[in-house]
This record gives C-alpha cells, sequence and structure tokens, in this order.
C-alpha cells in the first residue's frame, strides 16, 4: 500500500492509502516531517507547510503532493516540475466559502459591526442615537476586484444581486463572459485603485503579485475607501497599510491574511480599532473542508491508477 503523509488531521477517512498523520495541531517543521515522511509516496500539505528543495531532496520516493489549499506559494513547485512530482490543489470547492468570508469582512467593515457589538456587552451603549455607530452603505457603490479568478468572479455576481454594486476589475486578462453576465469593467491597477469605493484582493501570490500594494497604491485609494485581503498577506506591503492608516486614510480594512501568520499580538495593526483580522478561514466552513479533503484523495487515487489528477496545479 502506498504510503501518504498529511501534515494536518484531515476532516476525512475514507481513503485507500496507508495514512499517517502528523499531529502536532500547528505547522510541522522541516525534520517532523522527514521523520515520518522519508518513505511517503505522498504528502497532504497546507499553506503553511515549507515544501521546499531542501525537503523535496529529502524524499526521493514522491511522486505527488497533493495541497489542501488553492494557493500553492509554499511549494516549490520548479522543482516539483523538473522531478516529475505531481502537484495538486483544491479550486472551485471553497470558492463559495471563500468568497462568503470576504462579503462577510466587507459588510463587518461597512457597518463596524466588531466595534459596535461590544459597546452593548461592557455597558457603553447607553442609548439609540441618530449619529450613533454611522457606517457606510454598500448598494450601488463601486467593488474593485484585484485578481477576478473564480473568486473574485463569485464575489462580483453576490456584490451585484445583494448590493447592485458595480463591478470593476484588475486581471492579467480580461474575462468576456464575466463582463457581460456582471456589468464589470477591465481598468488598470491604478485607475481601479482611485475608482472604488470597496477594494477586494484576491489574486494569488506570485512574483508578480507580491507587494503589489505599497503605500503609493494604498494612497490612491479614496480617503473613504474599505480595503479587504482575503487571499495573501504578502499581496501588501503591511508596514505601509499600518502608516497610511495611521494618518487616517481609509474607512475600514478588513483582513482574513496577515504577514506573518499568526499575526504578533503586539502589532500595531491590532490596535487599530477600525481594522478586522481574522485568522485565515476563508475556507473554514464544514463543508468546504470536508470537499477539499475529499478532492485531495480522489486526486492521489487517481496519480496512484496513472490517472490524470482531477485538479493538477498546470
Ligand atoms: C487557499 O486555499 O489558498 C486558502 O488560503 C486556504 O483555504
Amino acid at each position: 500500500m502506498k504510503k501518504v503523509v498529511s501534515t494536518r488531521q484531515l476532516p476525512y477517512s475514507n481513503q485507500p492509502f496507508q495514512l499517517e498523520t502528523l499531529e502536532f495541531g500547528r505547522a510541522p517543521t522541516h525534520s517532523e516531517i522527514l521523520n515520518t515522511a522519508k518513505e511517503a509516496w505522498a504528502l497532504v500539505t497546507t499553506l503553511e507547510d515549507k515544501i521546499n528543495q531542501e525537503l523535496l531532496k529529502e524524499l526521493p520516493n514522491l511522486k505527488a503532493i497533493a495541497q489542501f489549499a488553492v494557493g500553492t506559494n509554499n511549494i516549490d513547485l520548479d522543482y516539483c516540475r523538473a522531478h516529475n512530482i505531481i502537484v495538486t490543489n483544491t479550486p472551485d470547492v471553497l470558492t463559495e466559502a471563500t468568497a462568503e468570508l470576504t462579503f462577510a469582512l466587507m459588510l463587518n467593515c461597512a457597518r463596524q459591526i466588531h466595534r459596535a457589538a461590544p459597546d452593548v456587552s461592557t455597558g457603553k451603549w447607553i442609548g439609540w442615537e441618530p449619529m450613533g455607530h454611522l457606517g457606510i452603505a454598500l448598494k450601488n457603490k463601486k467593488l474593485g476586484i484585484v485578481g477576478a479568478g473564480r473568486i473574485g468572479q463569485r464575489i462580483a455576481e453576490m456584490a451585484r444581486g445583494a448590493f447592485d454594486m458595480q463591478i470593476l476589475y484588475h486581471n492579467r486578462k480580461a474575462h468576456l463572459d464575466f463582463e457581460k453576465k456582471n456589468q464589470a469593467t477591465l481598468l488598470s491597477l491604478h485607475e481601479l485603485l482611485k475608482e472604488s469605493d470597496v477594494i477586494v484582493l484576491m489574486t494569488p501570490l506570485t512574483p508578480e503579485t507580491r507587494s503589489l500594494i505599497n503605500q503609493k497604491e494604498l494612497l490612491l485609494m479614496k480617503k473613504d475607501a474599505i480595503l479587504i485581503n482575503t487571499s495573501r498577506g504578502e499581496i501588501m506591503n503591511q508596514e505601509d497599510l499600518i502608516d497610511v492608516l495611521k494618518k487616517d486614510h481609509l474607512f475600514a480594512v478588513g483582513l482574513d491574511v496577515t504577514t506573518p501568520e499568526p499575526l504578533p499580538q503586539n502589532s500595531p495593526l491590532n490596535s487599530i480599532e477600525r481594522v478586522l483580522i481574522t485568522p485565515h478561514i476563508g475556507s473554514a466552513t464544514r463543508e468546504a473542508r470536508a470537499q477539499m479533503a475529499q478532492l485531495c484523495f480522489d486526486n492521489l487515487e487517481r496519480i496512484a491508477k496513472d490517472l490524470k489528477p482531477l485538479t493538477p496545479v498546470s
């Protein structure tokens, strides 16, 4: 039976491999992976695992890596390609969950729920006020999506359907069907940042998108813009974000991703009230996580039978 090592406990048990699970409850270190995976045929990995050349060189039997995520920026894909290690990921099954979380952050930022709710539990709220707890409406506002892949496109549909938002997007290539269906307009990054009321960063982390958003880009955004990042922290220069927030720029920021993760408790971002940070829970619904695990094993089963996996990383 082929040996598969999963670096984390997964919500799935029905699979035909000799499965060994690393149960540290955190990302295992290089040597913790090696101790168990030396002879492994495949790994199931998460976005926190550093699957770099140093590690891969020490796994001579490795034929496949099933990444339990859509992003694969933690894996040395060039090395895998050169050494015929097949890498798969979990697109589609987490689209809905991640789009919903993006919307949850967007609504929270617009209405500042995370600041209003504690006023009740702490007794600070002494009564209804015409000018109290004022947020910003989403209806008819311009939503700028940076990276209109599957999740970005689903966010656009939700925004149109629920809030009649006008969709602007920035992408490497135009998506004509998407434009037609959502009356979306393709803009340069800088035009999009200037025009949008709400900006959502949804682009994968690649050498081109690392630090895509710096001080210059942040200052192009409207003073009252809402900024959401549910992709990868490294897309934005976090120090620059802190600087512009301290200068009272931006209405609110919702981050599901930071640099590093977990964000140190003493990070200045934690004490800026109009910032809401969640612990990278974009795909964290029971439904999505179960499907992600199933997809990892479906892919491995196909690879074991010399079939093309369902979702190879190209
Ligand atoms: C991904 O899939 O890349 C997410 O960030 C984790 O669910």
